[in-house]
C-alpha cells in the first residue's frame, strides 16, 4: 500500500501521518505539502527518519508540479488534508480558500482519475452544515442534514466536498468524504482556539475570547479523527460521507477556563473581545453512522485528552515559538489589536 498524504506537515495531517507510521508500518507514506503559514516543517522530524516515508514540498494547485508527483510515486490511494483552515483568515482574504480548498482538490482528483488511483479520500468538515441554534440540544448534524454554510471557509470546504461527490458520479473515482468536528491535540497552529488560549495563558497574555463565549463547539481528540479516516478508508463503502465526532460539546469560555484551571492562571486574563462576523453558534455531531457502519468511536475523553493536549505545548515550546515568531506577530496585531 502506498498512500499520498496532502496536507501533512499541518495538524491533523501530521496526526495521520504518526498514526500510520506507528500501526500500518508496512504502508509507505507520500507526504506533499507546500509549507504555508499553518506548516511546520519540524513537526515532520520524527517521520522523516523512517525509510517509509518521503516529503515533497508542493502546492496542490499547481497541476504540473502535482502530477509529476503521481507520475513518479503510483500511489493507490490519495488523502487529501490540505486545505486554508481557519476561519478568521477566511472573512480577511476568501480568494485563497478557494483557491486551494476547491481548485487544488480538483487538481488532485484529476491527478487521480490520469494515473489511476484507486481511492481518494476528502478530509471535509461539520461546518459545512451550518450552525445549530443553542436552545435545541436535540438537534446534530447528520450526513444528510443541508449543506448552508456561514464563512468563506465553510463555503469553500463545501464546494469542494460537492465536487469530490461529483467525481464519483461523473467518472466513477472512487470517493469517500468525512465530516469531522473541532480537534485538539498536538501540533495545531496556534491561531486556533486551544492552543491559542494555552499560548497566551502561558506567556500571562489577555485570553481573548469572541462575543459572549457562549458559542459551542464539539471537541474530539485529534488521534480519534484520524482513526476514524482511517476506518473510512479500509471499511467505509465508496460514494458516501461519514461523519465523525464525540459527543463532546462544550461553549467556549468553559474551554478557555479549563485550560487557565489546568495551568494554574488566573480568570482575571479572559478579555471579552468584538465577535467574529457570522459567527458560527453551535456545532455538534452526530457520528451514529460511522459507529454503525465502521465500528468507529472516540476512545479518548476529552478531560484526558485535555490535559495531554495542555501537557504537550508546554513540552514543546520550541516548536510553539518557531510558529509563533515572524509573520505570526502581525497576523496576531491585525486580528486583535483594538478589537
Ligand atoms: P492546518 O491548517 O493545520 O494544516 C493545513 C496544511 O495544509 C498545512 O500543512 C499547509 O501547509 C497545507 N496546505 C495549505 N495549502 C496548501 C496547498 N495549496 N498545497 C499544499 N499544501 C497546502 O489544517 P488542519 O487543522 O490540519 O486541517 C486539515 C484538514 O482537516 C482540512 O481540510 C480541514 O478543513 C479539515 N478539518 C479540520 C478540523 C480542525 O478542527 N482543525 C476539523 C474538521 C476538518
Ligand atoms: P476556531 O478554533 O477558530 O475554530 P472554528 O471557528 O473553526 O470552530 O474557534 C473555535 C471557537 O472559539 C469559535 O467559536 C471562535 C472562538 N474563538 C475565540 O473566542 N477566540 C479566539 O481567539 C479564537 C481563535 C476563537
Amino acid at each position: 500500500m502506498k498512500i499520498l498524504v496532502t496536507g501533512g506537515a499541518g495538524f491533523i495531517g501530521s496526526n495521520f501521518i504518526y498514526l500510520l507510521l506507528r500501526e500500518r508500518p508496512e504502508w509507505e507514506i507520500v507526504c506533499v505539502d507546500a509549507l504555508t503559514y499553518a506548516a511546520n516543517i519540524h513537526t515532520l522530524n520524527e517521520a522523516a527518519k523512517s525509510e517509509k516515508f518521503t516529503f515533497y514540498k508542493e502546492d496542490i494547485r499547481n497541476r504540473d508540479g502535482i502530477y509529476a508527483i503521481f507520475d513518479k510515486e503510483q500511489p493507490d490511494t490519495v488523502v487529501n488534508f490540505a486545505a486554508e483552515t481557519h476561519v478568521d483568515r477566511s472573512i480577511e482574504n476568501p480568494g485563497i480558500f478557494l483557491e486551494t480548498n476547491v481548485l487544488g482538490t480538483a487538481v488532485l482528483m484529476d491527478a487521480c482519475l490520469k494515473y489511476g488511483v484507486e481511492r481518494f479520500h476528502q478530509v471535509g468538515t461539520d461546518e459545512v452544515y451550518g450552525d445549530l441554534p443553542l436552545d435545541r440540544p436535540d438537534l446534530l448534524f447528520r450526513e444528510d442534514t443541508p449543506i448552508h454554510t456561514s464563512s468563506p471557509y465553510s463555503a469553500s470546504k463545501a464546494g469542494a466536498d460537492l465536487l469530490v461527490l461529483a467525481y464519483f458520479r461523473t467518472f466513477g473515482l472512487q470517493v469517500t468524504v468525512s465530516r469531522c468536528s473541532n480537534n485538539y491535540g498536538p501540533y495545531q497552529f496556534p491561531e486556533k482556539l486551544i492552543p491559542l488560549m494555552i499560548n497566551n495563558a502561558t506567556h500571562g497574555k489577555p485570553l481573548p475570547v469572541y462575543g459572549n463565549g457562549l458559542n459551542v463547539r464539539d471537541w474530539l481528540y485529534v488521534e480519534d479523527h484520524c482513526r476514524g479516516i482511517l476506518a473510512i478508508l479500509e471499511k467505509g463503502k465508496t460514494g458516501e460521507v461519514y461523519n465523525l465526532g464525540g459527543h463532546n460539546e462544550k461553549t467556549n469560555i468553559e474551554i478557555v477556563r479549563t485550560i487557565l484551571r489546568e495551568l494554574g492562571r488566573p480568570e482575571s486574563l479572559i478579555t471579552y473581545v468584538g465577535d467574529r462576523k457570522g459567527h458560527d453558534r453551535r456545532y455538534a455531531i452526530d457520528p451514529s453512522k460511522a459507529n454503525r457502519e465502521l465500528g468507529w468511536q472516540p476512545t479518548v475523553m476529552f478531560a484526558d485528552g485535555i490535559r495531554m493536549t495542555i501537557r504537550w505545548y508546554t513540552e514543546h515550546t520550541g516548536w510553539l515559538d518557531e510558529c509563533t515568531s515572524g509573520d505570526y506577530v502581525n497576523y496576531y496585531a491585525r486580528m486583535y489589536s483594538g478589537r
